[in-house]
């Protein structure tokens, strides 16, 4: 087949799953989370504010939200304001989030709130961070997923949390590893997708294009066939969701046609991930736990858990970091906050209730 047939042949097949996404509209709106519960009911929202719209402001307005932009999403400390750090990867989410969540007819407040608190839980350096905290507090339930619900509801506020309803809570929490379970809202799978979509077409964007890292000619040919840029790749990953969640009368992609390919796809990036994080994560990291226990300001777990890639480039890049090297970096505003809220549990979600 010729080039220019190709190409025809893949543009007829993204603009039929389009038109037939487009087409059903509404289809899940019988599953629609109605409203939040909160830990704490006698909490009145000001104005009547509907509950998750309370916890998206809340969200947006918490330090662990603006910590988020000195993280690394899978480049650490980008050179460039075009690559993705944390904070521009969650508003992507965002919105691949909304448009699905209201092409579906899903509680778009509870989506978008979720979207906007699910990656707040994350170490530096990413997953390799991820991966390294783990070993060192021999505790392989410590993830990210837990931990920026930890954050929500015993660290920001000064221990008191953020107050956000169980529901947005669960959602952030269940949105990605092994965490999803049967029963979860459809709006909590619905995030799950849609951090997937999101990142993995503007990592395409900034590992391969950007930054150029190698790719087999099967990756090259899928991501293909999901449209010629990010926004047509997108539009056809969504579209496939909503045919396929609509289809199977549950938020789904990966069970039909588009999102077979789809998981396809993730696999292959999955193999170039690794080679992308150049730090040596685990001597940063070491370095780092051994100078937070010397200053004996809080527990050093927490303390590091809770640090962002700028700060921890910068501290682990004194040759022995002192208190004053400390003193320079943004978890000092908090570390008063920190001693007085004491010992927590860093894997336990404390969602029972
Ligand atoms: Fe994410």
């Amino acid at each position: 087949m010729s080039e220019l047939k190709q190409t025809r042949r893949i543009t007829v097949n993204i603009h039929y799953v389009w038109g037939k996404a487009d087409s059903l509209r509404g289809g899940l709106y019988h599953l629609r989370t109605k409203d939040g519960r909160r830990r704490r009911p006698e909490y009145v929202t000001e104005f009547g504010v509907e509950s998750f719209v309370d916890d998206e402001c809340a969200i947006l307005e918490s330090k662990a939200f603006r910590n988020m932009a000195r993280k690394t999403q899978v480049v650490t400390i980008p050179q460039s304001a075009m690559i993705r750090n944390r904070l521009s990867h969650v508003m992507e989410v965002v919105g691949q989030a909304t448009r699905l969540s209201e092409a579906l007819g899903l509680n778009t407040n509870l989506v978008r709130a979720a979207s906007l608190g699910h990656d707040m839980g994350h170490v530096p350096f990413g997953h390799p961070g991820e991966a390294w905290m783990q070993g060192a507090m021999k505790r392989h339930d410590f993830c990210h997923e837990v931990m920026g619900v930890v954050i929500a509801q015993h660290i920001e506020r000064r221990g008191r949390g953020l107050d956000l309803c169980h529901e947005t809570l669960e959602a952030m929490m269940r949105h990605s590893g092994n965490l999803a379970k049967e029963g979860m809202t459809q709006e909590a799978w619905l995030l799950r997708y849609a951090d997937k979509i999101a990142y993995l077409f503007h990592d395409v964007n900034d590992i391969l294009d950007r930054l150029g890292y190698p790719a087999k000619p099967e990756l090259l040919q899928l991501i293909d066939e999901f449209g010629d840029n990010q926004r047509r790749r997108t539009r056809t990953a969504r579209s496939g969701l909503i045919i396929e969640s609509v289809e199977l009368g549950r938020v789904s992609f990966e069970e039909l046609e588009l999102g077979i390919k789809f998981q396809k796809l993730r696999d292959l990036m999955y193999e170039i991930y690794p080679k992308v994080i150049d730090q040596n994560v685990g001597a940063t990291m070491e370095k780092l736990l051994r100078a937070l226990e010397t200053f004996d300001l809080a527990d050093p777990f927490m303390l590091l858990a809770l640090m962002n890639d700028t700060d921890a480039i910068y501290l682990s890049s004194v040759a022995s970091p002192s208190m004053e090297a400390f003193k320079r970096t943004d978890l000092w505003e908090i570390r008063p906050y920190l001693a007085e809220i004491g010992k927590v549990d860093l894997c336990d979600p404390d969602l029972n209730w």
